[in-house]
């Protein structure tokens, strides 16, 4: 696989980038074929710009699971606007939704794991695998700070599951770089933020978090599980 091979002379170069110039190497590279997917978190945000801000030729994808906050539909929208950059927006697929919900119930994903990862993969790593369908990188805005699973991460990998390279520009940047960024730059953002939510999912399966709580307490925390939803573990 050509593109597997030429990860490591990629992370070397890499590692020389800002996160926009990096962006602008990938989409260099390989063209036509970089998509950027946007849960529309504030990391997220910060990316927009900086492939807005360039006119980047990467194609940017937010995936609806049918379950996320008014808010964030209501940002997605607002930052369509603002940066006139279109986001394509993918929805799970409505005969697996039906068979999902009449075999565990609306809110089936409480109840267990194995449920909750059903969900998720009818939510949003189906979805995932149409949206990165075709493209040799996908863009994320995981940061290493996030968890123990993202601490191990690299600018730059392979996924092998979706059979394509995955660039995380923003692996290095600390929260507190992050927002200085967001507000220097006026970028828009989720109003849950000033709320005590930090990283945020769908709604049934994301709450505030508490001064001192880890950033991903929030999600799923009736579980205790390792808090990956499907797209992001190996
Ligand atoms: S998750 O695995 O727990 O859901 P998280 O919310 O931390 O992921 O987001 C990490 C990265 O995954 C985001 O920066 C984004 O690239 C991608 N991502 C997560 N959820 C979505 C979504 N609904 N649509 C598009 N991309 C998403
Ligand atoms: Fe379903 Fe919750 Fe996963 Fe969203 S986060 S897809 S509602 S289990």
């Amino acid at each position: 696989m050509t593109l597997k091979k030429n990860m490591h002379e990629l992370e070397a170069q890499l590692s020389e980038l800002s996160a926009q110039e990096g962006l602008a190497l990938v989409a260099d590279l390989f063209p036509g074929k970089v998509t950027f997917s946007t849960s529309l978190g504030q990391e997220d945000q910060v990316i927009t710009l900086l492939i807005a801000d360039a006119h980047l030729p990467i194609s940017i994808f937010s995936l609806d699971t049918g379950r996320l906050f008014p808010e964030t539909l209501d940002l997605l929208s607002r930052t369509e606007a603002k940066y006139k950059q279109n986001i394509k927006v993918y929805y799970p697929t409505t005969s697996s939704v039906e068979n999902l919900v009449s075999e565990i119930g609306i809110n089936g994903f409480y109840d267990s794991v194995e449920n909750r990862k059903s969900c998720c993969f009818v939510r949003k790593v189906e979805p995932l695998r149409r949206a990165l369908a075709g493209n040799d990188v996908w863009v994320t805005g995981l940061r290493a700070e996030q968890s123990a699973n993202r601490s191990e991460m690299k600018r730059i990998e392979w996924d092998e599951g979706n059979q394509i390279l995955k660039f995380n520009p923003l692996l290095d940047w600390t929260f507190d770089e992050m927002i200085a960024y967001i507000s220097e730059k006026k970028i828009p953002y989720n109003p849950l933020h000033d709320k005590g939510f930090v990283s945020i999912g769908c709604a049934p399966c994301t709450r505030a978090i508490a001064e001192g709580e880890d950033a991903r307490a929030g999600r799923w925390w009736w579980e205790d599980s390792k808090k990956e939803c499907g797209l992001h573990s190996k």
